[in-house]
């Protein structure tokens, strides 16, 4: 049995990495600020006496330091972050605060407390727009929002970290993550969970362009058990690996499911390309597979069908 710390313990991934962290028969110690994570989230975990909960805002200096040092977990897998592309251009001092000083808190913490391992949620952003896919984690980094500099620079600041003070860091390059309990309350929120709301809602959706972009979208389950490895698994050495299935969707083959199974609801309606946005994204999902024995299982059909309920 490990001790595993997790930040934004009460958000969409969060509390998906922490419910099957308990199922594994690990013990979990879950930090969140509750700016977009919810209580609620929680709800299976906090029945077990292997879950703690602690409200901490990781901007704080030296605050996540001062918890890793009375508990001595055996990793922090991070994932408190601002996770919105567009949220970054609008507020990139938010982005820079959340994004990379609170990860350099978590850096410091596992300095300063000893943690073995630390699991950071990175992201597919980090790579900007390519003509060649699907994208190997040595293909060159070109961010193109204020989230994918931030997202990399984190990378590299654990990276430098835990080869300077003897640490393991894995870097988990996310695709598009969705699943239940991902929060579509804001513009900013992951497609797949505004359109699950608008179509049950019987609303039209927006879609920013030409609905031709592609996404390696990825179900939260898959993610939860990637984190459970990365975070778990004996004997892994630092390094950078895409969380993703390998294959793209079009988000109009996205809508045409929801469609099918809503037929009355309005057509969508088409809006300008948002600024920052990638075009196609598909990751290439070898290295997950041969460092961490990871390979994702839920198919976006599958995965749908779990949000629309049939
Ligand atoms: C997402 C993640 C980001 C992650 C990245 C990795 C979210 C909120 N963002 O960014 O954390 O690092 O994947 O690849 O999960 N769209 C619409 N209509 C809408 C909402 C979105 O057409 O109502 C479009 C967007 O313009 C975009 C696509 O859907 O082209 C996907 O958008 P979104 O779900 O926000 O994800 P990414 O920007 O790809």
């Amino acid at each position: 049995m490990a001790h595993i710390l997790v930040t934004g313990a009460a958000g969409f991934i969060g509390s998906h990495s922490t419910d099957q962290l308990l199922r594994a028969g690990h013990r979990v110690t879950g930090v969140d600020n509750f700016r977009t994570g919810h209580a609620a989230n929680l709800t299976a975990a906090r029945t077990s006496a292997a879950f703690a909960l602690h409200e901490l805002d990781l901007t704080t200096p030296g605050a996540l330091a001062k918890l890793a040092t009375q508990l001595r977990p055996d990793a922090i897998l991070h994932l408190a972050a601002l996770v919105s592309v567009p949220e970054s251009m609008r507020q990139p001092d938010l982005n820079f605060s959340l994004n990379l000083q609170a990860t350099h808190e978590v850096a410091e913490a596992a300095r300063l407390a000893g943690v073995p391992r630390v699991v950071f949620a990175s992201s597919a952003a980090v790579y900007g727009n390519h003509p060649h896919l699907p994208l190997r984690e040595d293909a060159p980094t070109r961010p193109v929002s204020p989230y994918g500099a931030a997202k990399l620079a984190g990378e590299v600041l654990l990276l430098g970290h835990a080869a300077a003070f003897g640490f393991t860091v894995r870097c988990q390059r996310y695709y598009n993550v969705f699943g239940p309990r991902q929060d579509p309350a804001s513009s900013y929120s992951g497609a797949i969970s505004i359109f699950a709301r608008s179509y049950r809602e019987g609303k039209a959706v927006t879609v920013f362009g030409d609905g031709r972009q592609t996404r390696d979208f990825i179900s939260v389950h898959d993610v939860a058990r990637a984190n459970v490895l990365a975070t778990t698994r004996p004997g892994l050495t630092s390094g950078i690996a895409n969380i993703c299935t390998g294959r793209g969707t079009s988000l109009l083959d996205v809508l045409d499911v929801f469609a099918r199974a809503n037929p009355n609801v309005p057509h969508p309606q088409h809006a300008p390309a948002r600024p920052g946005d990638v075009q196609h994204s598909i990751g290439a999902p070898d290295a997950a597979e041969k460092e961490l024995g990871f390979v994702a299982e839920v198919s976006v059909a599958q995965g749908l069908r779990e949000l629309i309920g049939r």
